[in-house]
């Protein structure tokens, strides 16, 4: 069966050119733009240096000589390759199933260019269809997360790490991640406005606006999709 996210991952990493400032996402479609990209470095002497949105990447990265700038160090981007849980028709998204997304919307947040890579499987007509959304919380907000998230209709569910620790998942920098379940979501500008106001919500997954450009591969091929 062909690869649709291998698919998806080359068409942006092909867009990558010498002395470009670029971010990288995570996950198992990012892989194959960052594999693309170690690729080009070495048959076609590309030049460039990469952001990371997570030690996950960043290890990746360490792995395929990629160069790594610090995030922090960095105010603009040339472009941002990355992937997504869910896309609806306006390119907005539900990002976070790796605990990613505040890392992920920082960087998405300094380029004009981010693109979405994804496999067909990922387009939904309403956010919401398939997964919660994703949530980083400042370990001393949990309760005023819980009681916010409650106020807005949601559930907020506690993430929990799984085999590797007891207890909740844990973000890169050092949050409780937690998902916040609103069934489908017909105002996703207003909700994402009122997640944005509850303090100590460090980071939410529903990116929107963000995204101006796609290529979700599928049967039919790479659709390259452009606001
Ligand atoms: C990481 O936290 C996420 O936002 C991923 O970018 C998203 O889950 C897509 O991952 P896949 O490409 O592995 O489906």
């Amino acid at each position: 069966m062909a690869n649709f996210k291998q698919q998806a991952g080359i068409a942006a990493a092909n867009l990558a050119q010498n002395g470009m400032k670029i971010g990288l996402g995570t996950g198992s479609t990012v892989f194959f733009a960052l594999e693309r990209l170690a690729e080009r470095q070495k048959t076609e002497n590309l030049n460039f240096s990469g952001v990371s949105t997570s030690f996950s990447t960043t290890l990746l990265c360490r792995k395929m000589g990629i160069e790594l700038k610090d995030c922090g160090s960095v105010s603009h981007l040339d472009l941002a390759i990355d992937g997504t849980d869910e896309i609806d028709p306006n390119l907005n998204l539900i990002k976070g199933r790796g605990a990613a997304h505040l890392l992920e919307k920082i960087v998405a947040s300094l380029t004009d260019r981010f693109i979405i890579v994804a496999d067909s499987t990922k387009k939904v007509k309403n956010l919401g269809e398939k997964f919660p959304i994703p949530l980083e919380i400042l370990p001393a907000a949990l309760g005023l997360a819980e009681a916010g998230i409650k106020n807005l209709g949601g559930i907020l569910e506690i993430r929990m790490a799984g085999a590797s620790k007891d207890g909740p998942a844990i973000s890169d920098s050092g949050n409780i991640i937690a998902d916040a379940n609103f069934g489908l979501i017909k105002e996703p500008i207003t909700l994402c406005k009122e997640l944005d106001s509850i303090p100590g919500l460090v980071g939410h997954g529903l990116f929107i606006g963000l995204t101006k450009e796609a290529f979700i591969a599928g049967e039919a091929g790479v659709e390259h999709i452009s606001l």
